[in-house]
């Protein structure tokens, strides 16, 4: 399983792009909001310090709208994919898109049947959204796994993103459970790095180091 972090937070997105652990990036309207800049010279700085995809949603509610801001989505960088909402009219955008060339991220989605007529208009990924689901009490590492036979069994190309992840857990849960990609806040990204015996471990070998450097 491959990860993308999720932020709009530029200092973010160096840390861990320099530790080689990303290659991709997404964004949402509320995490932009946060960053308080300007959302389209922010996904351009994105863009430029990740190679990989950084996903930027469009808002508009027609499929004309989502078309349009998606075509001036992707001419941000090569790299830019465009996200669209899974409505009636986001399934339209996301063929026409497709169609042109411009890749799409299907978000909020919630079961297996939005992931298969995601997939099916063209999405290029699409996103589950985990914690929300978990909130709510609903068994989303399952769907995510019949998502993933689903896609395997139909020869689908389409990427499952496990998206809205809340801890360390759910990213080892989805790895297992066939999800392509987990996109995770910076927070959880850092909690994967650390165990307390790693950590006993470095203070120990330090500690002896200091006995024999010295001698
Ligand atoms: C994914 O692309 C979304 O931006 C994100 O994971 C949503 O997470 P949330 O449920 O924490 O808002």
């Amino acid at each position: 399983m491959k990860l993308f972090i999720d932020t709009a937070n530029t200092e973010e997105i160096v840390i861990t792009e320099n530790m080689g652990i990303i290659c991709g990036v997404t964004t949402n309207p509320t995490l932009l909001s946060r960053e308080g800049h300007n959302p389209r010279e922010m996904a351009c700085k994105i863009a430029d310090i990740v190679n990989g995809p950084v996903s930027y949603e469009a808002v508009s509610t027609d499929a004309d709208g989502i078309v349009r801001e998606g075509k001036e989505i992707a001419a941000i960088a090569t790299n830019m994919v465009v996200k669209v909402a899974m409505t009636s009219e986001g399934l339209k955008a996301i063929k026409r898109l497709s169609e042109l060339g411009i890749k799409t991220n299907a978000t909020l989605i919630f079961n297996e049947n939005q992931a298969l007529l995601a997939a099916r208009a063209g999405a290029t990924y699409v996103s589950i959204f985990i914690g929300r689901l978990v909130d709510r009490g609903v068994d989303a590492i399952g769907i995510t796994r019949n998502i993933r036979m689903i896609f395997d069994t139909n020869d689908i190309e389409a990427e499952i993103i496990a998206a809205s992840i809340r801890n360390t857990e759910q990213v080892t849960q989805c790895a297992l459970a066939g999800a392509h990609i987990a996109t995770v806040p910076y927070r959880v990204l850092t909690e994967m790095v650390e165990h307390p015996l790693t950590t006993a471990g470095i203070e120990k070998f330090m500690e002896d180091w200091k006995k024999v450097s010295e001698k």
